[in-house]
């Protein structure tokens, strides 16, 4: 049963640096690697995308750095912010033209290990997702060309450019690849309950009992979708029946199969403490409304998935949704949202 045998070897591992001296010789960047604990799946990083210290670095300057933006004043750090598990207190996140998004933004954590992105998984991968809220007309709303030539011109920039990717000359496909490369080591592997599967912690009688019911098919029901995988969340696309009719078409608009209408990405569990409001329109403030939702407020259509008909309304007690909540809350590692390794560069 247990797992994570190798938790605290878990961190970031700096490994071999050499560094060429020569003037214009492209310098190697430091690979770095990641030890994933045992019950994790594999660490993915595209072959063309390798971690380095460099890479990383860059990243995270772009990442916290409003010159991205059309008007220079937005990041993507104001709509993923570290305090709030790197998504937005706001329900919508507004744009640089003071125009609000339909959809609530996401937490980055853990997002190393998945490979759709966005609540519909419009994009594959991060590489390709990094681009879209640039140019997105209500997001950043910068076109490329702009945002590469005013990062051109910053030779503190192009320095970074040239000791991460071994070139001075800027361009989109390299700054995605340093937003991805800064995105995936922002994990989370070490929450009071790992700590606990390890046997290096305890969990309450409450903690236990919610896990428990969390995991019951008949009772919780939750671990169905959210899965109790080291993720807690399979990634995979469903309706949980939040409205009799669905507004946002979700899934559906990629896939075009009538069973995704309404169908968004299963969020992981992991922090979801610090992620509030929730769900793809932040209709909800607090983890307790969540659990009315799943105990009375669901509604069954014809997208609904199938697991929800199983499902009996009222079936928990007050007590039931206080143990789940405290459950959910082992999940968090407070640490994430100061670890200065995540914060905004100096
Ligand atoms: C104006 C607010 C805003 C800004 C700025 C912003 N994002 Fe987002 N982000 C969102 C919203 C909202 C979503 C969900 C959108 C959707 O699913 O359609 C999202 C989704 C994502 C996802 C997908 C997460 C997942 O679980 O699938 C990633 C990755 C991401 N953003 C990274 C970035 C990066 C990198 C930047 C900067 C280049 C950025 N974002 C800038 C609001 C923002
Ligand atoms: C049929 C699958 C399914 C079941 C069962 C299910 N969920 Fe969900 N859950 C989802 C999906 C899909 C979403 C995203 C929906 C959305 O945002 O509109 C979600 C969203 C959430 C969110 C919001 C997360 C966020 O970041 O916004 C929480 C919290 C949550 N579920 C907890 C639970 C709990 C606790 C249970 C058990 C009582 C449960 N879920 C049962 C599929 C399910």
């Amino acid at each position: 049963m247990k797992f994570l045998p190798k938790l605290f070897a878990a961190t970031l591992l700096l490994v071999i640096g050499c560094r060429d001296t020569g003037s214009e010789q492209a310098p190697t960047p430091t690979p770095l690697y990641y030890a994933v604990p045992d019950g994790f799946p594999p660490f993915f990083s595209p072959d063309d995308n390798p971690l380095t210290k460099e890479g990383v670095a860059l990243g995270r300057k772009l990442f916290y750095d409003p010159i991205l933006s059309g008007d220079n004043t937005q990041a993507c750090a104001d709509c993923h912010r570290q305090e709030n598990a790197f998504t937005d207190p706001r329900a919508f996140s507004i744009g640089i033209d003071g125009i609000a998004g339909h959809r609530n933004s996401m937490s980055l954590i853990n997002i190393a290990w998945q490979h759709r992105l966005f609540w519909d998984g419009r994009a594959h991968g991060l590489e390709d997702q990094a681009l879209f809220p640039i140019k997105d007309p209500i997001e950043m709303h910068e076109s490329l060309p702009n945002a590469v030539a005013e990062l051109q011109a910053i030779p503190e920039y192009t320095e970074m450019f040239w000791l991460a990717f071994g070139t001075r000359q800027v361009d989109s496909t390299l700054i995605a690849k340093a937003l991805a490369q800064f995105e995936r080591t922002l994990n989370s592997i070490n929450s009071r309950y790992d700590r606990w599967r390890l046997g290096l912690d305890t969990l309450s009688k409450s903690e236990l009992v919610g896990m428990e019911l969390f995991m019951n098919n008949e009772k919780g029901g939750c671990a169905k979708c959210h899965s109790f995988g080291a993720l807690f969340s399979d990634f995979l696309f469903r309706n949980n029946g939040k409205d009799s009719i669905v507004t946002d078409l979700g899934r559906f608009n990629i896939s075009g199969l009538p069973q995704d209408i309404g169908a968004v990405k299963t969020p992981s569990m992991r922090n979801v403490e610090f992620t509030a409001p929730y769900m793809l329109d932040g209709r909800f403030s607090t983890l307790e409304e969540v659990l009315e939702f799943y105990n009375t407020g669901f509604k069954l259509g014809p997208n609904t998935d199938p697991f929800m008909f199983t499902l009996q309304k009222g079936r928990l007690s007050e007590k039931d949704k206080t143990n789940i909540i405290a459950f959910l809350k082992a999940l968090s590692e407070p640490e994430i949202l100061t670890n200065p390794a995540f914060s905004k560069p100096q």
